[in-house]
């Protein structure tokens, strides 16, 4: 049987296949704002300075901006030329086959599902400060965090989690415009806060805090050394040569390196436009539109922010799960900090809506061609939305939000989107070889270079992700190779008789 069998491209992107097609360009260019600024640029950055890279952290920013700039410009060119609600996983099934699809949309779930279900928890931590400042109450411990959590002992359910989880799946049920609308007055939110920020952090800037610039690398003081699980892939590799003796390092170069591939969940989100293609009303001009402006967009403003937060204090104090309102308190904006959480719980908001969006269409997508089942492709004859899809994902997603405890695996997102994006790259080279005729509304500038770096870069960043975040993506992979080889591949729509 063959693996590799690919699925003719269909060359009408705007026929009918269903959903219905309601968004234009602008919609596209705010869900992707709404996927990429989150709990990456509230939470992470601060976390990254303190412990990876110091000052220097915007350099990790410009090098995983890098990466995912030059994945873009490939998403780009597949999206307007193959199509479709699958994204990533769609272009696999056209340029690279059935096998490599499949692999590709069970990351893409992957990358979705974590994030939802990460990202759902700060968002709880956001939404339950805001009941204590503004009703001097919170919930209890035991209705806040999942239960074993071992960060959290004594909770039961992460109830705020839970329950955004579970509102924001009926939004989208209830159509692609509607919830197009309320993403965009969220975005306009977070962005207010985002230009809150950089207004006032300007007038507060305290040069002293940037030098040294990169601070060199040290052992941690009190630091493992010898194998541990939050060791990088490279810093594994160099202990089993026996080259890495003096324990875990941080800062200096392999700080940024390593620090980019931390942030570089901030960056996830952008590939979730893609998604909207059989829902946007000129696909094939609208989507490059879409995935760049956001992606530009929101590099610039993580460089801009990252510099601000590391020059108003010491990077060595953002280790916070707050750092953005935290580095405000310190310099005396009282009221701008309390802005910034506001904007940080619709950000994290639009996060959730966009990759829960993302990973209803990618599921319909792959039901569709019938490698999981049909229910999966039910759309709602009313609202025209991929409903199976949505309460499914919808339930895992909430379980997960609720009842299971992240923590580390959050990482296990940026190494499925950094696979898929690999993947991506690697797929705009070899449709332009296999398909040289497509037409290509888009096309990657400087190929084949644009999508050779994506690919060294998406890797290099992988290497630098932890031994942990390796071996539970493994375990996904094998469970993915599992249900593919044990339901999907006799029961996709090309290995029916026809
Ligand atoms: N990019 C998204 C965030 O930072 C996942 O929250």
């Amino acid at each position: 049987m063959n693996l590799f069998r690919t699925k003719p491209i269909d060359s009408d992107h705007t026929r009918d296949t269903g959903l219905k097609r309601s968004l234009n360009a602008f919609d596209l260019t705010m869900l992707g704002v709404g996927a990429i600024i989150g709990a990456g640029i509230f939470v992470l950055t601060g976390v990254a300075a303190a412990t990876h890279a110091g000052p220097a952290i915007m350099l990790s920013y410009v090098l995983a901006g890098t990466a995912c700039a030059c994945a873009a410009l490939s998403y780009a060119e597949l999206a307007a030329s193959v199509g479709g609600a699958g994204s990533a996983y769609g272009y696999g099934y056209a340029g690279l086959g059935e096998l490599p699809a499949w692999v590709i949309g069970w990351m893409l779930v992957l990358e979705y599902t974590v994030s939802v279900a990460a990202v759902s928890a700060g968002w709880s931590g956001y939404f339950n400060s805001g009941l204590t400042e503004y009703f001097g109450a919170g919930l209890p411990a035991a209705l806040l965090h999942a239960p074993f959590d071992p960060a959290h002992p004594g909770g039961v359910v992460n109830l705020p989690a839970a329950v955004i989880i579970a509102l924001l799946g009926i939004l989208l049920a209830t159509g692609a415009k509607s919830s197009a609308r309320f993403n965009t007055v969220m975005v306009a939110i977070k962005l207010t806060a985002i230009a809150i920020f950089i207004g006032v952090a300007a007038f507060h800037i305290n040069p002293a805090n940037w030098h040294p610039f990169i601070p060199p690398a040290e052992v941690i003081p009190g630091g493992v050394s010898g194998f541990n699980w939050d060791m990088s892939l490279l810093d594994f590799c160099k202990w089993l040569m026996g080259l890495q003796g003096e324990g875990e390092v941080r800062y200096g170069w392999g700080g940024i390196a390593s620090g980019a591939a931390t942030i570089f969940f901030a960056y996830l989100g952008f590939d979730a436009v893609s998604t909207a293609a059989e829902e946007t009303k000129k696909p094939q001009r609208d989507l490059p539109i879409g995935i760049l402006a956001s992606l530009t967009l929101c590099t610039v403003l993580y460089i801009i922010v990252s510099g601000l937060l590391t020059g108003l204090v010491s990077y060595k104090e953002l280790n916070v799960a707050h750092p953005v309102a935290f580095a405000l308190e310190q310099v005396g904006a009282h009221a701008a900090a309390g802005l910034i959480s506001i904007g940080a719980i619709a950000g994290l908001t639009t996060v959730m809506l966009v990759m829960f969006f993302g990973q209803s269409r990618v599921l319909f997508a792959i039901s569709r061609d019938g490698l999981l089942p049909k229910f999966f492709a039910t759309i709602h004859p009313k609202t025209k939305t991929p409903f199976g899809s949505i309460v499914l994902s919808g339930i895992v997603m909430v379980i997960l939000g609720g009842f299971v405890p992240l923590g580390k695996l959050v990482e296990v997102a940026n190494i499925g989107t950094l696979g898929a994006f690999v993947i991506v790259s690697f797929g705009v080279i070899a449709l332009r070889r296999s398909k040289p005729d497509l037409k290509r509304p888009f096309r990657t500038p400087l190929f084949p270079l644009v999508p050779i770096v994506g690919v060294l870069a998406c890797g290099y960043l992988t290497l630098n992700l932890s031994v942990f975040t390796w071996a539970a993506f493994l375990i996904w992979l094998v469970i993915g190779q599992v249900i593919f080889f044990g339901y999907s591949r006799s029961r996709s729509l090309l290995a029916q008789p026809t």
